[in-house]
């Protein structure tokens, strides 16, 4: 099958969504990466439009991703600031190393060693990988580093497949990570994931979804 991608790490099969796009089915989680009815539209819509980066494409900012995957956001967000002043860091959490090697030597050829934290510098963009468990990386690394983040991408798989990541503890924990501005945006639009966010104090805004996702979820930090 020629679907671009070359050498996909063991555990995964490509799937080809109807935009064209490709993405990859996880066989330990049984579950794809993106939603079939397009892997770069999904990405586009929550995490570019409903996330507002687009409309602030020149604003030097702080993204945290939950779940790096295929690298499909960062690659986005990658593509939005490549002609802007803007200085971006981007973090994202892994817990599949392989995965993340694999993106190095897919989309740059680069061959990245075995390590817990993966750093590498494009241009503008500086990309921070923590490998390993998110719930437990997470803490660890904000609890070196001083800084707040300004959007959150919360792409994990399905509350169904990854429950620790959409629980009222790990959104206390992005809201604690957070600028008091802070905008985070999901796929997801369960009434018990909104349950959590709201308990962890954040307020929920209903968007629509994509494909044929009735609707999405926006929250930002509840101030009152
Ligand atoms: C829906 S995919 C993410 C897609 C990705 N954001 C992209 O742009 O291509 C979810 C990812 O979360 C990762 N994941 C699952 N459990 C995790 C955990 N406890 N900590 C960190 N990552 C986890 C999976 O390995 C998978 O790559």
């Amino acid at each position: 099958m020629n679907n671009g991608f070359i050498n996909i790490p063991p555990n995964y099969e490509p799937v080809l969504t109807e935009d064209g796009s490709y993405t990859l089915y996880s066989k330990k989680y049984d579950e794809n990466c993106h939603s079939t009815s397009g892997a770069d539209g999904e990405t586009h819509k929550y995490f570019v439009i409903d996330s507002k980066l687009e409309e602030e494409n020149q604003k030097s900012q702080i993204i945290f991703e939950t779940g790096f995957g295929l690298g499909k956001n960062f690659l986005a967000v990658k593509d939005l600031f490549s002609n802007s002043s803007a200085k971006i860091h981007f973090i994202s959490t892994e817990i599949d190393e392989n995965l993340v090697l694999w993106f190095f030597s897919e989309y740059f050829k680069i061959e990245k060693e075995s390590q817990k934290i993966i750093e590498h510098q494009f241009d503008n963009i500086s990309l921070t990988i923590l490998i390993g468990d998110a719930t437990v990386t997470t803490l660890e690394y904000f609890k070196e580093v001083n800084i707040k983040v300004d959007k959150i991408f919360q792409d994990a798989f399905s509350p169904k497949k990854n429950p620790s990541l959409w629980t009222t503890d790990w959104f206390k924990l992005l809201k604690n990570i957070s600028s008091k501005n802070a905008i985070l945006t999901t796929y997801s639009a369960s009434h018990s994931i909104r349950n959590n966010l709201q308990d962890a104090g954040w307020c929920i805004e209903n968007l629509k979804g994509f494909g044929k996702k009735k609707s999405a979820t926006r929250a930002t930090i509840n101030h009152e």
